[in-house]
């Protein structure tokens, strides 16, 4: 439940990033020794996957966001079903578990609402390395005496593909070549963590990933990055309120499109070696276009925060996002709070009003939710937003965190609509 109006002033540490974090604790499992990973955030998503290695046999802790994992006791490469359909990122451990193991067995991975989210990318690259894969009754088992290396070449700059053939390929034998790979700052991260554990890789971060499979894969303790997702959320939310914030523990260079357009709007954006600052402008300028696409062009996964900004801006800004094929779930709830937005297929026209109200408005996917905070901060009144366990699969604690930069922010247990009628 959210006042709206309050411009946020503060100084906030960034947490580590959700989508480094996926990957690595997947990456875990093939090495020998035990792996040690701090900053990894509490998050839903997380204790799925903490979960699901602790299914595979693994000994896992977590405690003050210090993860020990210690693979030596996996027995198992069948992915529980019932975790699989809570996180389709559990999808990355085929990579790992096949080259590791020599199996592995994950129940066919939902959609979810914001498109189908395929992977036949994933299964093909498999396919090439030398993988069996039967695919039957919504369960994929592969095998494979030993990966061999292969030329793969992505159709799309696909994250999750691009990670789990990377890993894949490290433990393969000989050199894979991924071609049109994704250049995401986690697909660094993540070769630089498989590179601690003895891997050899060239060329993350680029659009073309060279991997030499070694024998084994030894130990390796990671901290891991902050969340440049997380941190262009609350550098919106300062924008947003017309406030003053100062982010710690953030990548400037990560976010070079998203500061590009906030400055556009007319806000002020500072950049320190690991801070950002935000200056909200009294008055918000609409942009001509923003189009979503692979690292290192405009996030899709800031597309709906940022909207929520463009939805009190000057003039009409074009919001196209190709990277995914339905996501803009967030629209008809911004507009129950007064926006002024057209969608036309993947694009949407953003018509600035002057102001939000505040409603009882629903989240659908993790970033549509944020989106929703960012506009109930923003509007005049109480906004409430219901279904936030959508949200807490990527940000920590929301309310708290806002409520150190000065929101007026509560979670509540009651369903929202008896409490705005309680506000009367
Ligand atoms: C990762 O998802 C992120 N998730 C997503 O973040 C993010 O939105 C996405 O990358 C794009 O940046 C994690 O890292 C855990 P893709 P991923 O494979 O790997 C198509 C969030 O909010 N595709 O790069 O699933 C796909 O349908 C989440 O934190 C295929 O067609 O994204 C999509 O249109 C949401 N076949 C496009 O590629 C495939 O085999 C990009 O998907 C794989 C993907």
């Amino acid at each position: 439940m959210i006042e709206g109006g309050t411009p946020l002033f503060g100084t906030l540490r960034v947490h580590g990033a959700k989508n480094s974090a996926l990957p690595i604790l997947a990456a875990a499992t093939m090495a020998r020794e035990q792996v040690v990973l701090t900053d990894v955030p509490d998050l839903e998503d997380i204790h799925v996957m903490l979960d699901i290695l602790r299914g595979l046999g693994a000994q896992v802790s977590y405690q003050r966001r210090t993860v020990v994992v210690n693979p030596r006791t996996i027995h198992s490469t069948d992915v529980p079903e019932h975790l699989m359909r809570l996180m389709r990122s559990s999808i990355f451990l085929m990579g790992p578990l096949l080259s590791r193991f020599g199996t592995v067995r994950v129940s066919k991975p939902g959609g979810c609402t914001i498109g189908s989210r395929p992977i036949d990318f994933h299964l093909k690259g498999l396919a090439q390395m030398g993988a069996q894969i039967v695919d039957r009754h919504g369960f994929i088992e592969c095998s494979a005496s030993r990966l061999q290396g292969a030329q793969v070449f992505l159709d799309l700059p696909s994250v999750g593909a691009t990670e789990n053939l990377m890993m894949a390929a490290a433990l393969a034998e000989g050199e894979t070549v991924i071609g049109n790979a994704a250049r995401e700052p986690e697909i660094r991260e993540l070769a630089l963590f498989l590179t601690q554990l003895g891997a050899r890789i060239r060329g993350a971060g680029e659009d073309t990933i060279v991997i030499r499979g070694v024998d084994r894969l030894d130990s390796a303790e990671w901290g891991i990055g902050p969340d440049r997702v997380v941190t262009g959320t609350l550098l919106i939310a300062a924008a947003v309120t017309g406030g003053h914030v100062r982010l710690q523990n953030v990548r400037p260079g990560d976010l070079t499109a998203v500061v590009t357009k906030l400055r556009e709007t007319g806000v002020q954006v500072l950049a320190g070696h690991d801070i950002l600052e935000v200056k909200g402008s009294g008055s918000l300028q609409a942009i001509e276009r923003i189009q979503t696409a692979p690292y290192p062009g405009f996030p899709t996964d800031l597309q709906a925060p940022f909207m929520a900004l463009l939805t009190l801006a000057n003039g009409t800004s074009v919001v196209s996002e190709t990277v995914f094929e339905d996501r803009f779930k967030h629209v008809s709830e911004l507009q129950r709070m007064g926006a002024s937005i057209k969608v036309d297929l993947r694009t949407a026209f953003v018509r600035g009003v002057h102001e939000l109200t505040g409603a009882a408005v629903e989240a659908t996917d993790l970033r549509a939710g944020a989106a929703l905070v960012l506009a109930g901060l923003a509007a005049s009144g109480t906004t409430v937003v219901e279904r936030v366990f959508h949200i807490d699969r990527g940000y920590e604690n929301i309310e708290l965190q806002l409520r150190e930069l000065g929101a007026r922010v509560v979670r509540t247990r009651q369903a929202g609509v008896s409490v705005l009628q309680a506000e009367g």
